[in-house]
């Protein structure tokens, strides 16, 4: 009997090993460990055996009986949780499954290609303080205590323990000016890309957190031409040939003389609408040649150098180029949105 136990050992793994649907197993089952199967008929058989074989039978029968179940509870919970059946077997020809891959958000990709357009005419790129100093956000750049942008009502201040310092988010990305002819001489030639804040009620038209690009250029002997130059060429380049800008005398506390940059109107194209409210234009940068008091609060000599800066909008510019409605579309992270860019 022995013999036998090892033979349907034998037959029964290669079995089980082709046990490859939900019905064969059944069969396997029906042949193997049902009540009339092959297990209870050799469990009959044992009773017959002589006494001193028992042991070594029962114990090959017993060895027999796990290897079965086991081949069958195997089986069962492959095919329940849907492995290696034959309707599920996997087309090994089929392309493969590539997951969806992101991208970079349309700021971020406008940031870095406003930063390519300068790094071609020799700026470099420079990181400054998203938390400032009110003497680094204001004093330094030549904006008194009585100027209405310290208002609690347009900056957010940030309680802090050193009363010597009143800290703030800053409310332009301007600061890093004062930052880098701190640590500098010049010649310097450097933007400045990040977020800044303000105490703005949110709208279609503002956000109390949105992006600028600063840019800054001091030498001997720079001239207001030279900023009208570089402007130009990186609207040239980010917008295209064809839109036209114009500069407008304009006023801030740290240049002088001060203009805005002015962009044709995306939707009229200059004709005038409700987005550029009639005019034709809109504004998306601040610029002008750095106010002598800004050089005397750093120590650079007025007289010896000359610079100019610049401050632009990135939601707004990008407003602008896209023709996006409303900024709060920016952050919604509405992926048909993002998908777009
Ligand atoms: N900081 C100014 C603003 O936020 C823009 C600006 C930058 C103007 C540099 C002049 C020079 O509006």
């Amino acid at each position: 009997m022995l013999e036998e136990i090892k033979k349907h050992q034998t037959e029964a793994v290669r079995e089980g090993e082709s046990v490859d649907s939900v019905q064969k197993l059944e069969e396997f089952r029906l042949k193997y460990l049902s009540r009339k199967g092959l297990l209870n008929e050799l469990f009959e058989k044992l009773k017959t055996v002589d006494k001193q074989e028992k042991g070594v039978t029962g114990k090959a029968l017993n060895e027999l009986k796990k290897t079965l179940e086991g081949i069958y509870e195997k089986k069962k919970s492959e095919f329940e949780s849907g492995k290696d059946s034959a309707e599920n077997i996997s087309d090994y020809t089929l392309p493969g499954r590539t997951g969806n891959l992101g991208s970079k958000h349309l700021i971020t990709q406008a940031l870095e290609e406003i930063e390519d357009i300068f790094a071609r005419i020799g700026f470099v790129t420079y990181e400054g303080f998203e938390i400032e100093d009110e003497y680094h956000n204001f004093d330094a750049l030549n904006t008194p205590d009585y100027h209405p942008s310290r208002d609690m009502q347009d900056t957010f201040y940030i309680k802090s323990k050193d009363k010597s310092k009143r800290l703030l988010l800053r409310t332009h990305t301007s600061p890093a000016q004062i930052r880098i002819m701190e640590q500098q001489k010049p010649p310097i030639r450097v933007i400045v890309p990040g977020k800044c804040y303000r105490n703005e009620a949110i709208s279609s038209r503002s956000l109390s957190m949105f992006h600028q690009i600063e840019g800054l250029y001091v030498d001997k002997d720079v001239t207001f031409a030279e900023l009208k130059g570089t402007l130009d060429y990186f609207a040239k380049e980010f917008f295209g040939k064809d839109l036209k800008t114009r500069l407008r005398p304009s006023f801030f506390p740290f240049t002088e003389p001060s203009a805005e940059m002015d962009v044709e109107c995306y939707l009229c194209k200059g004709k005038g609408c409700r987005i550029c409210k009639h005019s034709g234009w809109l504004e998306i940068l601040g610029c002008g040649m750095v106010d002598p008091n800004v050089f005397a609060n750093v120590g650079y000599d007025p007289e010896e150098y000359t610079g100019f800066a610049f401050g632009m909008g990135i939601e707004r510019t990008l407003m602008i180029k896209h023709g996006i409605p409303d900024i709060r579309m920016f952050y919604e992270n509405d992926i048909r949105f993002l998908k777009q860019f």
